[in-house]
């Protein structure tokens, strides 16, 4: 491997080998770190893969030397909201000590760019739908707390060191490369989409509706879902934008305008040309009506602009994926 690679921790994972694949295509050297506990070997394609954790310093030293790094997307966390409630110190310990000890080695190695999966879930339960940068940053849950502790240290960092970063807020990220090379495999997802589609396959029996008596216009929780390729265009716009000297910022990642379950479940059923087994149930603990994204700041910052904000476009590649993992030929199956 060359030197002044990317160095791409949870490269392996969902939105991780999005960004690894984009980044490949454009030509960019990428290595990925990565401990495989939830990511796929397959997934990272081209890119050189190293098995191990983003706590490991001794790992981290060495690779951010020999590989001549200069910057580093971070994506590697656990992201199970209700598994977080359960065990939070899991969360400290792989979201936010992890991440020091990452830092700590960027910081001795000189490393000058930083690019941070952060979430929507920083903002807890918004006082009205729409979530800004500047909106009040509350957690309800672990992890949603784990990402802000970390969003806290590299701002700290940013003002004591020169490494620059930008912070991406992630709201919904759904769908998969249109191309069905690589796609949504995680283990146990609870979230929506993956959920509603492995149910439309036949590999889940059926969907629970989380509240109906929200108060939202059909009574179900209101999202912003962002296609994950429109996603991991955002870091590769990020990185650009760092290379180029911008200063270190916060984004939110998110089309701007909101989905009901309701919708999206009619969606899945759309695409997949039968209904769905669904029932309702109660609202989940944690889970806020709406959560939507001003998504100004990125589009003025980065040029960002979405490409595949189309819930049925979204919805047919996760299907797609799906089937996939149904027929065996997916990882993840
Ligand atoms: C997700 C992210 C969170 C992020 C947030 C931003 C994860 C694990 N969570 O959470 O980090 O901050 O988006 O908005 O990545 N629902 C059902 N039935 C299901 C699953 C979900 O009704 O089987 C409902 C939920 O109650 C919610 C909506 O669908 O109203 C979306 O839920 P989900 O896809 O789990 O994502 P978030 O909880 O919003």
């Amino acid at each position: 491997m060359t030197n002044e690679a990317i160095l791409v921790t949870g490269g392996a994972g969902y939105i991780g080998s999005h960004v690894v694949r984009q980044l490949r295509r454009r030509g960019e050297p990428v290595v990925v770190l990565d401990n495989l506990s939830t990511g796929f070997r397959e997934a990272v394609g081209d890119a050189e893969l190293v098995v191990g954790d983003t706590g490991d310093m001794a790992l981290v030293r060495d690779l951010l030397a020999r590989y001549g790094v200069r910057s580093v997307l971070h994506f590697a966390a656990h992201t199970v909201v209700p598994e977080s409630v359960e065990n939070p110190l899991k969360y400290y310990g792989n979201n936010t000590c992890h991440t020091r000890n990452l830092l700590a080695c960027c910081q001795e190695a000189g490393v000058e760019h930083f690019i941070f999966s952060s979430t929507a879930a920083v903002y807890g339960i918004p006082e009205g739908e729409y979530c800004d940068e500047d909106s009040p940053t509350a957690p309800i849950n672990p992890y949603g707390m784990s990402k802000l502790m970390s969003e806290i240290m590299l701002r700290d960092l940013g003002k004591a060191t020169p490494m620059r970063h930008v912070i991406l807020r992630y709201f919904n990220v759904a769908g998969c490369n249109p191309d069905g090379e690589i796609g949504q495999s995680t283990p146990n997802a609870t979230l929506l989409i993956k959920v509603a589609s492995e149910v439309a396959t036949g590999r889940r029996e059926k969907l629970y509706v989380f509240g109906t008596d929200y108060p939202t216009p059909d009574g179900t929780g209101v999202r912003d879902y962002i296609h994950v390729e429109d996603l991991a265009d955002a870091h590769l716009r990020a990185l650009d934008y760092l290379r180029a000297g911008g200063e270190s910022i916060t984004l939110n990642c998110g089309y701007g305008h909101g989905y009901s379950v309701r919708e999206v479940i009619e969606a899945v059923e759309r695409v997949a040309g039968h209904p769905l087994p669904v029932e309702e149930a109660p609202r989940r603990p944690g889970d806020p009506p709406a959560l939507v994204a001003r998504a100004d700041r990125i589009q003025e910052v980065l040029g960002w602009r979405p490409r595949l904000d189309d819930l049925d476009e979204i919805v047919r590649t996760s299907l797609e994926w799906e089937r996939k993992i149904a027929r065996g030929e997916a990882y993840g199956a």
